[in-house]
């Protein structure tokens, strides 16, 4: 299969390729007109400014801060989020600098601003990118409504490493998915027109590899080859970008012993030359100063050269920047027309911000922050509703009907916690908006008795004087609902563990309400898959609700109380233990891979077992070479069958088009939504192809019985791959393709690429 194959186009944006999302605005000859304009009047300090960007103080304006912004040495100012702080900034900038150029005012509004949703991990969950794209919306009309005009979302990290507390802002360990709900985000940040007064810019997120960083620990090297980098890391970078993603930032880490910081090879191979990008890149905080702490710069001055060299535009609170490109262009170290073109990137985007038309919000002048519309919370409690994954529910536990309960025991420390069921980046999120679960279960069980106990402090806590009364109240109950997981500062930036099992002696506690043998309903409010195999079991039902946001309790009562059902999906596996990580779907087959047949647990291991004594696979002795859930797993309250998979024609070439069609059915006795999902394997390449890889999903809601056939489009150019000579490309040969519910999904089906003919 190999070297006739056809070159094709890196991967598309979305599921939905029938609607062209490009955004590309591009070259507008009126705003490179006025870039040039502006240009040709400012002088080498003035373009510095540009490229600096300082941190607010919280509602102050230091007279430093002032100084700088009307000598016009600040380009960009993030996190101050008072509105009137803001306008007073752009007021100095506009009115009182010599050019009147005005702020870019930045914050990381990551999952709604006041009005909090789930942690992007859960938004992945829903699977749903119209979702996504409206969350986004809402997050942007709020924060811009104090004078934001730019996030520094979407993340698109490829999350295969739970021990990294970032994977709660990621959205998920697949490509495809990642770059769906990115392209989503994007849209509903930047709306139909950037100019907007709603509108954010956005920012995507660590270019690049930052998910890579070794042992899951914040900051950590990666080491990426390059076809695994454009497989695998870049695709979501770039489905952002052709959504319209105006900003890009760099990531911490150090890439193959060069940091992104100063990675020429991202920022400008990849990036602009490329991919064309027209937007700036700033850098992550403080990350150009960063490059000498790795090692790879003497001082600031050679930090700065190296990463504005590399290709970054803005510096973000390094200071390097301010400090020393001034300098370094006028000693010839750096050209000047590179400094320009750094600037007119920087410009560029508050062009099309409509930042010199309305450098200025007008909310600034209301004496208080409007409480959020009901839209938004409807939208938080949809969002919650939709993000939440039903993993476990024997007998049918779940639904619970409300009227049969007349004694209800919610037990733990994550039942009735405003704060920590925001999650991670919630500086803006407003905690008194929340409902808890145990609230929102009050309030739909009027006739029942709702017993909370606490049980630990927190979910680290390993003190157990609280169990007693927490098995006393399961005991005297019909059901127990015990809320346990994560507090949201055991995610996020800087937050990693190495141990993903439920903290503290939240454990314990399972087992203790367990042995009252009253059904017991466990819901995981966490930022991270938690390795769960030594619990799951010992629960009737599972529902994992990550960190669900402000409405986090209505949507659990709905849930809990069939209001709803569940429709949430795994955007990443669960390993069954840590020590499995990474563990993911789309891996690739190794020469030995692991069987049933071949597979010994050590405690099956008879005594003085020699070296030959297993199938010599790979897996580890200790645990199951499959993960707990794999990749697209979830439950509802009905069940699907899927059969008569088809591909038609069952010939294509490489830049043709095949339609793959399935029945499914709702099997069950109550509505639902299946999400139906497609993957392939190129079994035989020229570089060996993962054993799954995700290429389309649709949601399909079905009454019972009912039957429907599911069709998606699969193009030569959705199976293209990076070759040896890092070109994509679609190679002749064998397809498998297999739908189903998740990513082991067994009903398959083949088809074949053929050669390129001559006149193709
Ligand atoms: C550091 C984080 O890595 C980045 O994601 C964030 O946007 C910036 N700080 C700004 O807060």
């Amino acid at each position: 299969m190999h070297p006739s194959a056809a070159a094709a186009p890196g991967p598309g944006p979305g599921p939905d390729r029938d609607h062209d999302h490009d955004q590309d605005p591009g070259v507008d000859r009126d705003v490179e007109a006025r870039i040039r304009a502006l240009l040709d009047r400012m002088t080498p300090a003035e373009k510095v400014g540009q490229l600096n960007q300082l941190s607010g103080a919280d509602g102050m304006i230091p007279d430093a801060l002032a100084r700088q912004v009307r000598e016009g040495r600040v380009g960009s100012i993030l996190n101050e989020v008072d509105p009137r702080t803001l306008n007073e900034l752009q007021r100095l900038a506009v009115d009182e600098s010599r050019l009147g150029i005005p702020l870019l005012a930045g914050r990381d509004v990551i999952h709604g601003f006041r009005t909090i949703l789930p942690i992007p991990l859960g938004l992945a969950a829903t699977w749903d990118p119209e979702l996504v794209r409206a969350g986004a919306r809402m997050a942007a009309v709020e924060a811009a409504a104090c004078g934001i005009r730019w996030t520094f979302a979407p993340m698109v990290d490829i999350g295969r490493d739970p021990r990294w507390g970032r994977v709660a802002e990621c959205l998920g360990e697949d490509p495809f998915l990642s770059g769906v709900l990115a392209a989503a985000m994007v849209r509903g940040f930047q709306g139909d027109d950037l100019a907007d007064p709603t509108s954010l810019a956005a920012c995507v997120k660590h270019f690049a590899g930052y998910g890579a960083s070794e042992a899951g620990r914040d900051y950590n090297t990666t080491n990426i080859p390059e076809g695994e980098l454009r497989s695998v890391h870049l695709p979501p970078f770039r489905a952002a970008l052709e959504a319209g993603a105006a900003t890009v930032m760099t990531s911490f880490s150090d890439l193959n012993g060069i940091p992104a910081t100063a990675n020429r090879f991202l920022l400008t191979q990849v990036l602009r030359e490329e991919w064309g990008f027209d937007g700036f890149v700033v850098s992550d905080w403080d990350s150009i100063p960063q490059l000498t702490v790795h090692g790879l710069t003497e001082d600031a001055r050679a930090a700065a050269l190296a990463a504005a060299e590399a290709g970054v535009d803005m510096d973000m609170v390094g200071h390097a920047y301010a400090g020393h490109l001034e300098a370094l262009v006028a000693s010839g170290a750096f050209p000047e027309a590179r400094l320009d073109a750094m600037v007119a990137n920087v410009l560029r985007v508050k062009l099309r911000l409509g930042l010199f038309e309305a450098p200025c919000t007008a909310t600034a002048t209301a004496p208080e922050p409007a409480a959020p519309p009901a839209a938004h919370l409807a939208l938080a409690r949809e969002s919650a509703l939709r993000s939440v994954v039903l993993l476990r529910n024997e007998g049918g536990l779940l639904p619970l009907e409300a009227a049969a309960l007349g004694r209800v025991a919610v037990i733990g420390p994550l039942a009735d916690e405003p704060r920590e069921q925001l999650g991670t980046w919630v500086f803006d999120g407003d905690p008194s908006l929340s409902v808890t679960p145990l609230a929102a279960l009050r309030e739909a069980l009027p006739g029942a008795r709702v017993r909370h106990v606490r049980a630990l402090d927190t979910s680290r806590s390993e003190d157990r004087s609280g169990f007693a009364e927490a098995v006393e109240a399961a005991a005297d109950a019909d059901v127990v609902l015990v809320f346990l997981g994560e507090e949201a500062v055991l995610s996020g930036e800087a937050h990693c563990r190495a141990d993903i099992t439920l903290p503290g002696a939240q454990e314990a506690l399972v087992d203790a309400v367990r042995a009252t043998g009253t059904p017991v309903v466990l819901v995981i409010l966490a930022g991270r898959p938690l390795a769960l195999a030594s619990v799951v079991d010992k629960v009737d039902a599972l529902l994992y609700a990550w960190h669900p946001g402000t409405m986090a309790g209505p949507a659990l009562a709905d849930l809990l109380l069939g209001k709803a059902a569940p429709s949430g999906r795994l955007p990443v596996t669960f390993p069954r233990v840590t020590g499995q990580i990474p563990i993911y779907h789309a891996h690739r087959n190794t020469g030995r891979p692991p069987t049933p047949e071949t597979f010994v647990h050590l405690r099956d291991l008879p005594r003085g077992a020699s070296q030959l004594s297993t199938g010599a696979t790979s897996y580890h002795l200790d645990t199951h070479y499959t993960p707990l859930f794999p990749f697209g797993f979830g439950l509802g309250y009905t069940t699907f069958a899927y059969d008569a998979l088809r591909v038609e024609p069952v010939t294509m070439p490489p830049d043709g088009v095949v339609q793959v069609a399935v029945e499914v059915e709702n099997t069950g006795s109550r509505r639902g939504t299946e999400l139906v999902q497609l993957y392939v394997r190129d079994p035989v390449a020229s570089v060996t192809r993962p054993v799954r890889e995700l290429k389309s999903f649709r949601h399909v809601e079905l009454a019972p019985g009912e039957r429907r056939t599911v069709t998606f489009e699969l193009r030569g150019a959705d199976l293209a791959f990076p070759g040896r000579d890092m070109t994509w490309v679609t190679e002749p040969g064998r397809m498998q393709v297999w739908v189903g519910g998740d990513a082991h999904a067994t009903l398959g089906a083949e088809f074949r690429i053929m050669e390129p003919q001559p006149d193709s």
